[in-house]
């Protein structure tokens, strides 16, 4: 797909602080950045495309128990409870649903949200103030930073699973909130949680960790990276999407029933944003049975994931930064890496463009999602891509190809 739109539209149809700002995105990125190409439109994809751009790790939609779980729900629905979550009687069917998810993560109990976006940004908003720093990893889902401006608090970045960084901004700063994801999700790195709860109890902090992309696919019975540490007692709230391993739309937060009481009263988007419907509940409610059952899929998506990078390593690609199931091809410059995604879509290989704002502005990646259901062949087949494009792409000349030679020579 080609932008031709011409600076003067936006300009006789916006008032200039606006017209600007579209340029900016029309004029000066799509047109003269990208040719005319916007970086998140494929090409026409064939029917035995591999799509690595999903977060459905386990292969749950369309699963016949959950499908049928939702059916029931919708076919015997009385009318849904359109309102928001504050009204909840104790005993419904979400509050209900928000005890199992909890019990499956080893905490007291939870909240559902209606997003992992209004989960996080709930949660650091209820938690942070003015004058409260926040630390924050600086590869922290943006959820993460938008709740320490909904809060109105201080963000205080520290590098990139840093802990002596983070140490250093901790005695500059003082207590606080510290704010990290377990998986992160441009490029699949773990971050280090048992340093990260000594600091928290050493310094005083509050530590609230986003497990998005590491619940159902990590852990005992998918219980996440907290969990598999032994860590649940020790960090005070695991937020995460519902829209990854378990395939739905909502967000959750694990918590104290003490503090959900409170959250109720105090979460912004908990109170002007209505609850989940019953159909969603219900398939939540088979999601989890199903997820805590599926050591085979998450076995074979660590498989892959172990497989996947040690071959694109041997090829000469740098995925150093990560280890699990979420791998970065980072040529650096936005045009480079819109030219990595239409050569591997050349091969059937579909990935996720990441650029400004979800990277910073030179360091734009190809994100490659796995999940447990590819098979052999679509592994094969992702290899030959990288492999044949090699050239093509400019490997050698990537920054991040770079970094590793550097990184070699230390
Ligand atoms: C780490 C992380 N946290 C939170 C979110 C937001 O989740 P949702 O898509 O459910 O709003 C995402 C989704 O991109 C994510 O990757």
């Amino acid at each position: 797909m080609t932008y031709a739109i011409a600076e003067h539209q936006a300009h006789s149809l916006f008032p200039d602080f606006v017209a600007r700002r579209m340029d900016l995105h029309y004029v000066t990125r799509i047109a003269q950045l990208l040719g005319g190409e916007h970086p998140h439109a494929w090409q026409p994809t064939p029917a035995n495309a591999v799509f690595l751009a999903g977060n459905d790790y386990l292969c749950l939609a369309g699963e016949p128990a959950l499908v049928s779980a939702q059916v029931k729900a919708l076919q015997h629905s009385q009318g849904e409870m359109l309102m928001s979550a504050v009204y909840l009687q104790e005993g419904s069917a979400q509050h209900r649903l928000e005890r199992k998810l909890a019990r499956f993560m080893g905490a007291e109990d939870g909240i559902l949200a209606q997003s992992g976006w209004a989960a996080n940004v709930g949660l650091v908003q209820t938690l942070a103030g003015p004058g409260i720093p926040v630390y924050l990893d600086m590869q922290a889902h943006a959820s993460l930073w938008e709740g320490v401006q909904s809060a109105g608090a201080l963000p205080v970045s520290f590098l990139h699973n840093d802990m002596e960084h983070l140490q250093k901004q901790l005695q500059r700063h003082g207590r606080g909130l510290i704010v990290v994801d377990a998986l992160y999700s441009t490029n699949g790195s773990v971050a280090p949680l048992a340093e990260l709860v000594e600091i928290a109890e050493r310094s005083g902090c509050m530590l609230i960790v986003d497990e998005s992309h590491s619940l159902g696919t990590h852990g005992p019975r998918g219980a996440g990276l907290v969990a598999a540490l032994g860590l649940s007692d020790r960090v005070h709230f695991r937020t995460a999407s519902l829209a990854k391993a378990f395939a739905g739309r909502a967000g959750f937060i694990s918590c104290s029933s003490y503090f959900k009481g409170y959250f109720l009263s105090e979460s912004r988007p908990a109170i002007f944003s209505s609850c989940l419907l019953g159909h969603e509940l219900a398939w939540f409610d088979a999601a989890i049975d199903f997820i805590a059952a599926a050591d085979d899929r998450r076995a074979t998506l660590h498989a892959h994931a172990r497989e996947l990078r040690e071959e694109l390593s041997a090829l000469g690609y740098n995925v150093s930064d990560g280890s699990e199931q979420i791998i970065a091809l980072e040529p650096g410059p936005e045009p480079k890496t819109l030219a990595l995604r239409k050569l591997l879509e050349n091969h059937g290989v579909y990935g996720a463009m990441f650029c400004a704002p979800a990277t910073p502005k030179n360091r734009s990646l190809v994100r490659l999602t796995l999940n447990s259901g590819l098979d052999r062949a679509q592994l094969a087949r992702i290899i030959h891509a990288c492999d044949e494009i090699r050239g093509q792409v400019g490997l050698e000349n990537w920054s991040s190809t770079r970094r590793l030679r550097k990184l070699a020579l230390v």
